[in-house]
């Protein structure tokens, strides 16, 4: 049995975003922009799917501007503002904890001489609002702070944020590509005027995603063509991507409630036995202040990324951090932000559980993990050290 605990990497096509993906491949090929009837027949479709994602959101389907993904989405939000801002001297406030997608962008920017600041975190993995106020500055042009985080899981006080953006008159982007399906979103309580998401992590198809740009928002396409996406990003629609980020989005919301009960309880199924059996294991960031599927637990002395291996070689998918940075050399940023040193953020493994997961899928991991926690441990020059540093 293959067990697939890394849904935070990514989700597999939903079925039924697959049967509503394909005519749209082929039948209903037309471009979304051409004003012949197969053209007129895929604008429909668009628009439809772009209703669906507003509806996720809580937003109005023209403040949705379609793009290639989570990553896109972060990048247009980023240099967006900052091309569009009239400011002469501009400064973004972010977080120590944001996906690359975010972090690699603000260091662009910083190159280009924006001003950044990086706010951490401690050793919860949650974000304090006042670090936010504090660092405010009268240059001060956007903030950006995700919602959910993709490797501890840890929710962010995107609320207080939001309304620390607005009295500030500040703009707020949240990168919300975690927490989307996962928690319910509504871009009015959240404060933002940008927000992030990706079809891929809800069971859509790669190489799609959105981004809420509140009515009204100052924002500089990044790509230079037609006049699609209201000018907002040019470029041929990919019809059957937004298709299946429509129905993607329309299944979160109507599934949201009871797939986050479900989730929630073989998650804490899991962790506890691990807790329970593996010794000298504990959870990384706020167990309370959590998305329903993630769990980030650190194996003293048991080296992530050989677990990882072992774990595939006996049916299991999991992973030792961000999809993205596996296989980098460095510890996880995340975890060194928490506080964790170089070692023990090595020992960490991040289970993320999705729809299909199933209870006896959960005993089975049960069953697995902790013998190759111990056979790993058995090898480590690591092993003989003492417990965990608080
Ligand atoms: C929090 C977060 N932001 C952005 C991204 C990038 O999204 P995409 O893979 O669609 O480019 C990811 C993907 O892992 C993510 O977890």
């Amino acid at each position: 049995m293959r067990i697939y605990l890394d849904s935070n990497a990514t989700t597999p096509v939903d079925p039924a975003v697959l049967e509503a993906m394909l005519p749209y491949f082929a039948e209903t090929f037309g471009n979304a922009s051409s004003i012949h009837s197969p053209g007129q027949r895929a604008r429909g479709a668009v628009d439809a799917a772009r209703a669906s994602v507003a509806a996720l959101l809580g937003a109005k389907p023209s403040e949705i501007v379609f793009t290639s993904g989570g990553t896109e989405s972060d990048n247009l939000a980023l240099f967006g503002v900052v091309a569009a801002s009239q400011e002469p001297r501009k400064h973004i406030i972010t977080t120590a904890i944001e996906h690359h997608a975010v972090l690699n962008a603000a260091q662009a920017l910083e190159k280009l001489g924006v001003a950044i600041t990086y706010i951490p975190v401690g050793c919860e993995g949650v974000v304090d609002p006042e670090d936010i106020r504090r660092a405010l500055k009268p240059e001060t042009i956007l903030i950006s702070v995700m919602h959910a985080n993709n490797e501890l899981g840890t929710i962010q006080p995107t609320d207080e944020i939001g309304r620390i953006a607005a009295a500030a008159k500040v703009l707020f982007h949240c990168d919300a590509v975690q927490s989307a399906g996962k928690i319910p979103l509504d871009v009015n309580r959240l404060g933002v005027d940008l927000l992030s998401i990706s079809a891929h992590k809800i069971y859509g198809p790669k190489g799609t995603g959105a981004l809420y740009v509140r009515s009204g928002t100052p924002l500089e396409p990044q790509f230079h063509g037609g006049h699609h996406e209201r000018d907002r990003r040019p470029g041929t629609e990919n019809v059957p991507g937004i298709i299946g980020l429509g129905k993607a989005a329309d299944l979160a919301r109507k599934n949201l409630m009871t797939d986050c009960a479900r989730v929630t309880a073989l998650r804490n199924r899991l962790e506890d036995a691990l807790l329970a059996t593996c010794g000298n294991a504990r959870v990384n960031g706020n167990r309370a202040q959590r998305v329903s599927n993630t769990s980030n637990i650190s194996f003293h002395a048991a080296g992530g990324e050989a677990l990882v291996i072992a774990l595939d070689l006996q049916g299991i998918a999991c992973s030792t951090g961000a999809a993205c940075s596996s296989g980098a050399v460095g510890p996880s940023h995340v975890l060194m932000a928490i506080g964790l040193s170089p070692d023990e953020a090595r020992s960490s493994l991040r289970f993320s559980l999705g729809r299909t997961t199933t209870p006896e899928e959960i005993d089975q991991a049960i069953a697995i993990i902790p013998q190759a926690v111990e056979r790993l441990r058995a090898l480590s020059p690591l092993s003989a050290n003492a417990e965990l540093s608080a």
